[in-house]
């Protein structure tokens, strides 16, 4: 049992497990569960085994929080396979990201639009009252900061968000129709560019626009008297 916990706390340092959540309520219930199965089912688990089924079933649980979003400022966690893409030289990358408390349904909208060069054009975060889901504030967010990209005259852009729901909606792969009024919009606001893509991008690589959307839901939640643009 000692042994089982230092190497529980051993554990929780480890990168390799790919947890952001902590790790020890988990060994406690597999501990509790394991007790039961023991006494009850007549069932053994090594340490091992116990260990690994607090990961899978942390993993579980964290798989299962999707509107939570992890924070890394770090470049190397941007994975390449659903990294940013590569900017031709005419054109923006526009990337957007949102915020969303499922419990006061107050949602942060931020987007980050750069040019070629990796030099920030624009960049701005809305806040609103009352949004439905965490997917209609991405589509606001995307939505919005389209918006900007035409009154910044930019006429080639590249659209990235960490939704792949979000993401797949606009592509045609998927038919959502929580979504589907702020789909129309996107459509009738992408006609005013030369050319538009829309690409999924890892949480992690949205890093700058996660902390922006953030940052303007956690002004709302705590001075509700805020809400509305700030565009830098
Ligand atoms: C979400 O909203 C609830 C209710 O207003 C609040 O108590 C909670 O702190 C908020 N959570 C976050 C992460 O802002
Ligand atoms: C999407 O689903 C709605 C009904 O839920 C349907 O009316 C509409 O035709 C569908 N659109 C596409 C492109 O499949």
């Amino acid at each position: 049992m000692e042994d089982l916990l230092k190497a529980s706390a051993r554990m929780i340092n480890l990168p390799s497990t790919g947890l952001t959540i902590l790790l020890y309520p988990w060994i406690f219930w597999v501990l509790w569960t394991s007790r039961n199965q023991l006494l009850f089912e007549d069932k053994f688990f090594s340490e091992t085994e116990m260990v690994a089924k607090a990961i899978k079933a942390a993993k579980e649980w964290q798989a299962s929080l999707p509107d939570r979003k992890f924070v890394s400022d770090s470049p190397k966690d941007c994975h390449p396979s659903n990294s940013l893409p590569q900017v031709p030289a005419h054109c923006h990358l526009m990337c957007s990201d949102a915020a969303w408390n499922g419990s006061s349904f107050q949602g942060g909208l931020a987007w980050i639009c750069k040019d070629a060069a990796n030099t920030v054009t624009f960049q701005g975060t809305e806040s609103r009252r009352y949004v439905s889901s965490a997917l209609t504030a991405e589509a606001l967010a995307l939505k919005a900061g389209l918006s900007k990209a035409i009154s910044s005259n930019i006429k080639d852009v590249i659209c990235c968000s960490d939704s792949k729901v979000l993401i797949d909606a606009i592509t045609g792969n998927k038919n959502v129709t929580v979504i589907r009024g702020i789909l129309h919009d996107l459509g009738v606001l992408s006609n005013s560019f030369s050319s538009i893509s829309f690409k999924f991008i890892s949480r992690k690589c949205n890093g700058p626009a996660d902390l922006l959307a953030k940052n303007a839901l956690f002004l709302l939640s705590n001075n509700p008297s805020v809400v509305g643009n700030s565009i830098d």
